[in-house]
């Protein structure tokens, strides 16, 4: 009574965490003030600092990823502001959600499901009137579509509107660079690229960014940003943050993120990218077909494209007989598409191998593949 099954994490999230990381949550308790402990948390924001690339606040705050939108969006955005929201996908209409709770006049730009968002159209909508405020996410998680960040940041800085990126699932997995990119608020979390436990959402915050940030007063406090960088300030000699941080949550982040960093951001985008053309290459010689192009598709999670009225089937069969936990997906391609997670730890041609000769023992075994 009281366990749960323990499978290899094959799903685009929480990774699978190696154990020196597992180590730091089993720690006894350390106050999560006094010198110590401040000197520790500003050295963990500076490592973040190498990983998002920017010279800008990093903030670490206890809650999901979800936390981190809100509170860059709820931030930023001024209640009159028109806003912009760049969708293809689950995690796009999750922004869209999040903004709409905090202003009224909000277009969406769509692309379909397995296509990426173009910045020329991006451009051309930003030329229509001025939009304070736009949204995107990197890795559409949901179909593994790596929508192109730094050309939109790009047509973002030539229109002066603040850009808010999602990189929950790109960042430690694909390149980001903030300050370069001029990426305004960019937001991430510990349980996919950084291979930490769950419960952290990372918010960068560019320093151009704080001019949005200030105008008013946004409603709220906890996922406020300006209440976080007043407590970084004032209490940053002893408390550096508002709240009681989880203190084992940001040892096992500070100790991925040592990980990440040791292992080298370019090696790690190569291995990726590697194992990435390696899984695709092999899905399509057992007659499985990537749902999204080449040339867009994510180096951390794949969608894959039935088996016909097996997916279900071939999950389950992943789990119950090998231990695999993959993932589906949502709404209309429900049934018809799953996804792999290959991010971090998985992301090895040990773990790809594997999940493909398994996958032949399936196709095999139902007279689908020869
Ligand atoms: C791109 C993206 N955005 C947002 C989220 C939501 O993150 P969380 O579930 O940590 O709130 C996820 C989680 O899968 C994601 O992949």
């Amino acid at each position: 009574m009281g366990q749960l099954p323990r499978y290899k994490l094959l799903i685009p999230g929480p990774v699978e965490v190696a154990p020196e990381v597992l180590d730091e949550m089993a720690q006894p308790l350390v106050a999560h003030y006094g010198p110590e402990w401040t000197a520790y948390y500003k050295e963990t924001v500076e490592l973040l600092r190498r990983v998002f690339r920017t010279k800008g606040d990093i903030f670490i705050i206890p809650g999901s990823g979800s936390a981190g939108l809100d509170a860059a969006l709820g931030s930023s955005i001024a209640p009159t502001d028109k806003v912009l929201i760049l969708s293809n996908g689950f995690f796009g209409q999750r922004l869209l959600e999040i903004a709409q709770s905090h202003a009224t006049n909000i277009e969406v730009l769509s692309a379909p499901l397995g296509q990426a968002l173009d910045p020329m159209i991006v451009k051309k909508k930003l030329a229509t009137g001025h939009f304070e405020v736009v949204a995107v996410v990197h890795c559409e998680t949901s179909t593994g579509v790596l929508n192109p960040l730094q050309e939109i940041a790009a047509v973002c800085q030539e229109h002066r509107a603040l850009l808010i990126a999602d990189t929950i699932s790109s960042l430690g997995i694909e390149p980001v660079c903030m300050d370069d990119w001029g990426i305004g608020i960019c937001v991430s979390a510990s349980q996919k690229g950084l291979e930490a436990p769950p419960g952290l959402a990372l918010v960068a915050v560019g320093e151009e960014a704080w001019r949005w940030i200030e105008r008013g007063n946004k409603p709220g406090w906890y996922l406020n940003l300006k209440v976080w960088r007043e407590y970084t300030q004032k209490w940053g000699d002893w408390h550096p943050h508002p709240i009681t941080q989880p203190v084992n949550n940001i040892r096992a982040l500070r100790k991925s993120v040592e990980r990440v960093l040791k292992e080298g951001l370019e090696n790690r985008f190569n291995r990726h990218k590697e194992v990435t053309t390696y899984l695709r290459q092999g899905l399509r010689e057992l007659g499985l077909t990537p749902f999204v192009a080449d040339e867009i598709a994510s180096h951390g999670v794949t969608s894959v494209v039935g088996p016909e009225g097996r997916v279900e089937e071939l999950l389950v069969y992943l789990r119950e007989q090998h231990g695999m936990l993959l993932a589906g997906t949502l709404g209309e391609l429900r049934g018809k598409v799953f996804r792999i997670g290959h991010m971090g730890p998985t992301a090895k041609f040990d773990f790809v191998r594997e999940l493909l000769e398994t996958c032949a023992q399936y196709l095999k075994h139902v007279g689908a593949f020869s």
